[in-house]
């Protein structure tokens, strides 16, 4: 089915945007698992699933509605420490609330509602589960201090 360009245009940026999010998760669990972080290594291998998801979605969408893929990720934005990890990749989450938020919108102006249930269940994954993740983490590192949250991630 031929799609609209506006929402194809969008699909496009938006999917280019999840293969950097999967990238990121990639590397940084690489990182985790490499300084013997287990249980972080296991999270972002789960988080870098998700988003390999959420781009497929995309990417099948994007193919239904006679798009051309762009398979190019957006350059990522790696930490060097974990907290620096944790930061830039909550801010990377809310980059794309944002995003979807926006994708929301034009495709209900424009009356595509089957790609704006995609987007809607990508916001409540990013909200609910990888943004929300993300600030808990942040928020024990401030209570309990950087050395025992390493600890508890061993
Ligand atoms: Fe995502
Ligand atoms: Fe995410």
């Amino acid at each position: 089915m031929q799609g609209q360009a506006p929402v194809i245009d969008y699909l496009k940026e938006l999917l280019r945007g999840e293969l950097a999010a999967r990238d990121q998760y990639f590397l940084h669990s690489r990182m985790y698992a490499d300084w013997g972080l287990s249980k972080l290594y296991e999270r972002l291998d789960h988080e870098m699933q998700e988003e390999t998801q959420h781009a497929d979605a995309l990417l099948q969408r994007l193919l239904f509605l006679q798009g051309t893929p762009d398979m190019s990720p957006e350059p990522i934005n790696p930490g060097q420490t974990v907290p620096e990890m944790l930061r830039n990749d909550l801010a990377l989450e809310y980059h794309v609330r944002g995003e979807l938020a926006r994708g929301i919108t034009l495709c209900e102006q424009l009356g595509d509602y089957v790609t704006r249930n995609i987007l809607l269940a990508q916001l409540k994954d990013t909200e609910e589960d990888h943004a929300y993740w993300l600030e808990q983490q942040l928020g024990l590192i401030d209570r309990i201090g950087l050395q025992n949250y390493l600890q508890s991630q061993m």
